[in-house]
């Protein structure tokens, strides 16, 4: 079961079709997982995609909670994920029982949870949202409800800028990979590239401070962008800039680089590397086609409630302002 013995691809490819799957890859997997896989993208986009394939089998390389998300979706197929193990710490920043305590303390406001949630936590949740459509999910809610947000800080610090929301309460959860890429570090790297663009992801925990540092002209408001993975390969193709420093999972290079090889893709920190992500490996999806393992299941009393969150989410379009 060699990577590097060049069938690795073609028998991959194989046994996806022996087994109807469709294999969907996030766009922090490794590039041989990448490179393989029939779609490539945000969650949102694998959301929607797992919403809509005809396969009978959906293969996820991603983390738990996405191949879940695929699962509330498409109940009647079957889901697997080369590794069970593939947590996000995020997720585990908030329990059901955490958020059902805390809408106790807020009764009548509005849920909005990050797709970055277990199934149960999705059933507490009155919509899901992405870091995509996370100010889209926001602003269709009436200005009169209050809302709990949950569970990333600095997601939830950025869309409450966007849509100037003074009601929003925010869980204070994080991702250790990006509430690791800060400010400090960002603004010493942009000091020694003064022409380079700058793509942020929101989960970062130089966000905030990020969009500080841009209104104080430390960093160039005009060259800073703050998107979603998805976001981050479409502004990709676009950018005439001779180099771009990317604050984000460092999995996403691939992508970006793949798009657009005349602009250079540096990470703002080499190290912010998701090690649940990179339990997915090349060699454990072989093992996913050939056993039909892992196979991810929702109890069926958290499933109905955890889809109508995310169906709702979905029922909002397109997202349309992500960044800035
Ligand atoms: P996206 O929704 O931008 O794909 O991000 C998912 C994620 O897990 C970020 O860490
Ligand atoms: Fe979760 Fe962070 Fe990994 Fe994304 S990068 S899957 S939020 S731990």
């Amino acid at each position: 079961m060699k990577v590097s013995d060049g069938d690795w691809a073609q028998r991959i490819r194989r046994l996806a079709a022996e087994r109807d799957a469709v294999i969907l890859a996030h766009n922090y997997q490794v590039p041989e997982i990448q490179d393989v896989a029939h779609h490539v993208g945000d969650s949102l986009a694998l959301s929607r995609i797992a919403a809509q394939v005809e396969n009978s089998t959906i293969v996820f390389c991603g983390v738990h909670f996405m191949a879940e998300t695929a699962k509330l979706l498409s109940p009647s197929k079957t889901v697997l994920i080369p590794d069970e193990r593939a947590g996000c710490s995020l997720a585990d920043s908030i329990t059901a029982d955490q958020l059902r305590a805390w809408k106790a303390e807020h009764p009548g406001a509005v849920v909005v949870s990050y797709v970055n949630t277990t199934a149960a936590v999705k059933a507490e949740t009155d919509i899901c949202c992405t870091s995509s459509n996370a100010v889209d999910v926001v602003a269709s809610i009436p200005t009169d409800k209050d809302i709990l947000f949950c569970p990333d800080q600095f997601l939830g610090a950025h869309v409450q800028r966007l849509t100037k929301r003074t009601n929003m309460h925010i869980w204070m959860g994080e991702c250790h990979v990006h509430a690791g890429i800060n400010g400090s570090e960002l603004k010493q790297l942009v000091a020694s590239e003064p022409d380079a663009e700058l793509f942020i992801h929101p989960e970062c925990g130089c966000a905030t401070s990020a969009m500080y540092l841009a209104s104080e002209g430390v960093v160039p408001a005009e060259r800073t962008k703050i998107l979603s993975t998805a976001g981050m390969v479409t502004a990709a193709r676009d950018t005439k800039a001779r180099k771009v420093l990317v604050a984000t999972e460092t999995g996403m290079l691939h992508q970006l680089q793949k798009v657009n090889s005349n602009t250079q893709f540096q990470p703002v920190n080499r190290a912010a590397v998701c090690k649940y992500m990179k339990m997915i490996t090349p060699e454990k999806l072989e093992r996913c086609l050939v056993e039909g393992t892992d196979v991810v299941d929702v109890p069926t009393d958290i499933a109905e409630r955890a889809r109508q969150s995310v169906e709702r989410m979905i029922a909002i379009g397109t997202p349309s302002r992500t960044g800035e």
